[in-house]
């Protein structure tokens, strides 16, 4: 779950951002809409953690993530999964190397076993001893997604997930990041200014409504354009 309250960010000389309230209950979807420059990456880097609102309240997983000081760092490994739009995958470290880093940071030993069985789930199994460079933007694009799951974290944050993508690729890249939520049980939030992602997500929730399924309905958060 995600939950913010009266939440403002800022950065240095720039404009307060103020935010709109967002409750997100655990396993469901939010949609973080907004034009450019709305502050969709910004309200990102706070529920994660890594940037410290000016103001406001924000509870992940049951986490005041204010109270959390020097431990951080750890829970953010542990517990959310980032997808960033760039997405920073070591360009010395095979994918392997790439996804045992996930465990350091966590404090955690690797285990090759789940490496690899989260490699295989997300359909490049057989890539673990490529670097980044000898993947295409795909394959890398699923890499990071299974660096961002390989915990089963509690939220996935995707930055513009189908930003540089055709339409058949952001579909599939959808689909992947939806079933990828469910399967860990996680709290999905998609920042996009793309139409096709919003049609997209709100498509595959009713399908999976109308099959019976628990899914949740698409909660929207839309950003204003700052002036
Ligand atoms: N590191 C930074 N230092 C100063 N200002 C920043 C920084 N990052 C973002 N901003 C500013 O904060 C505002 C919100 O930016 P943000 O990146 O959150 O927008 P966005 O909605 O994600 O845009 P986009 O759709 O282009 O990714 C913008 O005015 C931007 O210029
Ligand atoms: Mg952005």
């Amino acid at each position: 779950m995600i939950e913010t309250r009266s939440l403002v960010a800022a950065f240095r000389g720039g404009t307060p951002i103020v935010f709109p309230d967002v409750a997100v209950p655990q396993g469901g979807t939010l949609l973080l809409r907004g034009p450019s420059g709305s502050g969709k990456s910004t309200w990102l880097a706070v529920v994660a953690g890594l940037l410290a609102p000016v103001s406001g309240q924000v509870v992940v997983a049951g986490t005041p993530l204010l109270e959390r000081g020097a431990r951080l760092d750890a829970w953010r490994a542990r517990h959310v999964g980032f997808l960033p739009q760039k997405l920073h995958l070591s360009p010395a470290l095979t994918v392997a190397q790439n996804l045992a880093l996930v465990y350091w940071a966590s404090g955690l030993r690797p285990d090759p076993l789940r490496m690899q069985a989260t490699l295989d789930a997300l359909g490049v199994s057989g890539l673990a001893d490529r670097l980044p460079q000898a993947l295409s933007g795909g394959q890398a694009q699923r890499v990071a997604l299974a660096r961002a799951v390989l915990l089963s974290p509690s939220v996935l944050l995707a930055d513009e997930p189908t930003a540089s993508l055709d339409d058949e690729s952001a579909q599939a890249a959808l689909a992947l990041l939806q079933q990828t939520a469910t399967t860990v049980g996680a709290t999905l939030v998609l920042a996009t200014h793309d139409a096709r992602a919003v049609h997209a997500v709100h498509a595959a929730c009713s399908v999976a409504q109308s099959a019976g399924g628990s899914a949740q309905d698409v909660i929207e958060m839309t950003l204003q354009r700052m002036n």
